[in-house]
């Protein structure tokens, strides 16, 4: 963890944001997989980790603005539960490595809770992603679970929205152990990724290393000879000579900060003609994408670069035709690119994304577009220096969506369909990086990781 007076400091600006009432950090609590004794990893919830830093379960944060008082409270484990945990350290100690002054048992939280109601005090939460979340606070503030997340402190999402995503040079200092850790991971998959192999054979020594190294994986991992499904996650396909591998993962560091990092890989060692070129204009759109980083540009703006450069791309190969600035304006290239090309980066690998997308990459200047591939855009708003965020473009082909599109004639001027066709059994390239927004411009984060079609090829070998 870091030092006390990070976490304080950190409060002291919420508590500066927050003008009144009460401000309620639920921690998470273990979590079962198939009995309750047997638990999946567990995992802090990361504003909770923001503000208190305190990594483990059975902790609840409470920030009284009106009193200018915090207080933990959780429970000291029995001498019956150190027989399981070993010794572990007291509530007292815990809290005096964030710098908080009070704590109290956790069957005083509602009394405290219900105090202030009766006070009319408001009680500021965040939204919550875990069902088991949702039944706590629900008991604790006394409103139905179907409205617990209807009533969330939007004022609070904003302030904590405001500080989280400014990161600061420990926490910068932290995503870069993280990319680090990726860099071991791919390095190690370019070097065993063979034909005869099971996907999952990759995945598992990938995995291994983002555990022994940091926290384990960011994400569950991304690791396809159809990288043309965008979130798939099966790894039972067997890897054949001419495939190509969409490898999208992360690590975690020990304290949690992310990585998010995508290659793809080419099975034999070699790309194909045809895959070459695609890879090439993915690796365009990257590369344009990141030059232009830097304060006070929108990223929409950023998103419709790498998306014009893909256009551009395609046109030049005969895949795409006609205007190129049409074609993007309407989104006709959202046939082969239709994501987004990137999102906050932090303590979550989409950072923040529990509060509400719209709240973290939106703002009262700039909404989310309802155009097809457009509105899966996750960060659009202005990039301010501290920003930490990835950049990653990517082409495909979706046997689905060519056959739907050709058959409702969409895109005629801008999209040879007959050409497209020939890339049905294609698949996908994607490729991403970690990028901080500096003062100057931008910088990548971490070692760098084989992207050029010569250097992915070299450290395939
Ligand atoms: N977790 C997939 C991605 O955003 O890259
Ligand atoms: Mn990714
Ligand atoms: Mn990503």
């Amino acid at each position: 963890m870091f030092s006390s007076k990070i976490y304080i400091s950190r409060r002291n600006i919420l508590k500066s944001k927050i003008k009144s009432g009460i401000i309620l950090f639920l921690g998470n609590d273990e979590s079962p997989i198939n009995y309750s004794g047997n638990t999946y990893q567990f995992r802090q919830d990361s504003s909770f980790l923001y503000y208190f830093g305190l990594d483990e379960p059975g902790l609840v944060g409470v920030i009284d603005v009106d009193e200018n008082k915090e207080i933990l409270f959780g429970d000291d484990v029995s001498l019956e539960d150190t027989v399981w945990t070993g010794p572990m350290p007291k509530l007292l100690e815990k809290r005096t490595l964030v710098g908080v002054e009070n704590s109290q048992p956790k069957k005083n939280l509602h009394d405290y809770i219900k105090r202030a109601i009766l006070l009319k005090k408001k009680i500021h939460f965040l939204p919550q992603y875990r069902a088991e979340n949702v039944i706590k606070l629900s008991s604790i503030i006394g409103h139905p679970n179907s409205l617990v997340n209807k009533n969330t402190s939007v004022e609070l999402i904003k302030a904590v929205v405001s500080q989280r995503e400014i990161k600061t040079k420990e926490e910068i200092a932290e995503i870069e152990k993280a990319v680090n850790i990726s860099h071991q991971m791919y390095k190690v998959a370019m070097k065993k990724i063979k034909p005869g192999l099971y996907e999952k054979e990759i995945v598992g020594i990938m995995e291994g290393l983002a555990s022994s190294k940091g926290s384990g994986i960011s994400f569950p991992m991304i690791f396809s000879i159809h990288g043309e499904i965008l979130h798939n996650h099966y790894h039972g396909n067997i890897m054949k000579e001419k495939d190509i591998v969409v490898v999208d993962s992360g690590a975690e560091s020990l304290m949690h900060y992310a990585s998010d990092i995508t290659r793809t890989i080419p099975v034999g060692g070699k790309f194909t003609k045809k895959q070459k070129d695609i890879y090439n204009i993915v690796l365009a759109a990257h590369n344009e994408a990141i030059s232009n980083i830097k304060p006070g540009i929108k990223y929409k703006y950023i998103h419709l670069l790498a998306a014009k450069v893909i256009a551009k791309g395609l046109k030049e190969i005969g895949l795409m035709k006609g205007s190129i600035d049409e074609a993007v304006e309407q989104g006709a290239h959202a046939l082969f690119f239709p994501h987004g090309l990137g999102h906050m980066l932090g303590l979550d690998v989409h950072d923040m994304e529990g509060l509400g997308e719209d709240y973290v990459g939106y703002n009262n200047l700039i909404s989310r577009s309802k155009q097809f591939g457009l509105a899966y855009l996750r960060l659009a708003k202005e990039l301010q220096p501290g920003f930490v965020l990835t950049v990653e473009p990517g082409i495909y082909f979706i046997p689905d969506l060519i056959k739907i599109w050709k058959e409702e004639k969409k895109f005629t001027n801008n999209i040879n369909y007959n050409e497209v066709e020939k890339y049905l059994d294609f698949g996908g390239i994607r490729l991403e990086n970690d990028v901080v927004v500096e003062e100057k411009g931008y910088r990548i984060l971490g070692k760098k990781i084989p992207i050029t079609v010569k250097e992915v090829e070299e450290a395939c070998g």
